[in-house]
């Protein structure tokens, strides 16, 4: 991308996400402009296409004749999972780089497919986890990098909610591809797996638990996706846990649920041979002179994660950025999920053998 350029950006599927993060981002950003939308409910796609002020002939239902009549740069790919995988494959067939949502995709072979087929086109193919971005998680992540921590062996990470499933398409899982470990989990897993530095995952044991479907619980907030599944199915887990032994010898516990009875929590804590350390508040278990310390770095730099991953896409595609989440990164993440989904089925232990891609 030459500099001065400003990248023709599209958005598909502008339900939740694409709303609040996609859409606006590329409108704000300094070297991206919103040309096109698409998305399969044409009123929404209306409403959102007038408020934006996007031309009638670059309002799509339909993501192939997007790409190839709005001579896109860019796509971001905010539609159900079960979407992702074609609808990111069209895109890097037609030339366009993909932004596509977290999780990646339904399971670890279509993920393989979509990194594959960017690194044939030479196009880039980035993942929306936005909590890499964050300023607790990129302050954490540079003491790591700096040695502050020593080794790094063991870490535990996790998403719990009390009562918290968002609705629509989350819950049926031939849309889904499953509960809150694809969901929300892969946010606290891959935050957890990154601050470990991305170890290649060995081995899986892991549960998973059906306890609650649609409960009837008042007062309490709700996400409600903006499409799929009216007739309200809910076949998918509400809890995972998972031991996950990686080729370093280091090991992360980790667990995720939509609904249990207990507090909420997402945290991730990593521990090393120098020092451990929480991830949110940032706090560092360390040692002053002979005494155990406990360190609260001072954060009051406010960062939007979620515009900072569509900003830092962007600059990595001008060439001034490192891209923070490559697609690439997500295929040991899609092996770990798949892993616990049948660790979780079977009862037995699930070994993962790493890719050549
Ligand atoms: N990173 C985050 O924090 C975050 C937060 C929420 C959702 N997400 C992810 O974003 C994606 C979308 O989630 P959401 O909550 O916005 O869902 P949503 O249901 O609110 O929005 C999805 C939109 O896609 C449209 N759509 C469905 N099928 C389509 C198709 N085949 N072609 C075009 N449009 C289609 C729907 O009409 C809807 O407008 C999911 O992958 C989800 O996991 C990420």
């Amino acid at each position: 991308m030459g500099n001065g350029s400003v990248l023709r950006a599209g958005v598909v599927g502008v339900g939740n996400i694409g709303q609040k993060t996609h859409i606006p981002a590329y409108v704000n950003l300094p070297d991206t402009q919103l040309v096109a939308v698409c998305d399969t409910d044409s009123e929404r796609l209306d409403t959102i296409a007038e408020k934006y002020g996007i031309a009638k002939e670059y309002r799509f239902t339909n993501h192939e004749e997007m790409y190839a009549n709005a001579n896109l740069d860019v796509v971001s790919i905010c539609t159900p999972t079960w979407a992702h995988f074609g609808q990111t494959i069209a895109a890097l067939n037609s030339g366009i780089h993909v932004m596509c949502e977290k999780p990646i995709a339904m399971s670890t072979e279509e993920t393989v497919s979509m990194v594959k087929v960017a690194r044939e086109k030479d196009l880039s193919l980035g993942i929306g986890y936005n909590n890499r971005f964050s300023i607790e998680s990129q302050t954490l992540k540079s003491y790591i990098d700096d040695g502050v921590l020593g080794e790094l062996y063991y870490a535990k990470c996790g998403w719990l909610r009390r009562r918290g499933n968002p609705h629509g398409w989350f819950t049926k899982k031939e849309l889904s591809g499953g509960g809150p470990l694809i969901d929300c989990g892969v946010h606290a897993l891959d935050l957890g797996w990154w601050l470990m530095g991305t170890p290649q995952p060995v081995s899986v044991l892991a549960s998973t638990y059906q306890k609650f479907g649609n409960y009837d619980v008042e007062g309490i907030g709700q996400y409600w996706a903006m499409s799929g599944n009216k007739e309200g199915v809910f076949d998918t887990e509400d809890l995972a846990t998972a031991l996950i032994k990686f080729s370093d010898g280091s090991t992360i516990f980790f667990d995720v649920s939509w609904a249990l009875n207990g507090e909420n929590s997402f945290y991730a804590e990593v521990y090393g041979d120098k020092a451990g350390a929480q991830w949110n508040p940032l706090n560092i278990y360390g040692m002053i002179g002979k005494n155990l310390a406990n360190i609260q770095p001072v954060l009051n730099q406010n960062i939007n994660a979620q515009e900072a991953k569509i900003a830092n896409f962007i600059g990595h595609l001008f060439g001034r950025e490192q891209l923070l989440c490559p697609a690439s990164e997500s295929v040991a993440m899609s092996q770990i999920v798949d892993a616990i989904y049948e660790s979780g089925s079977t009862g037995k232990a699930v070994i993962i053998e790493p890719l050549q891609l």
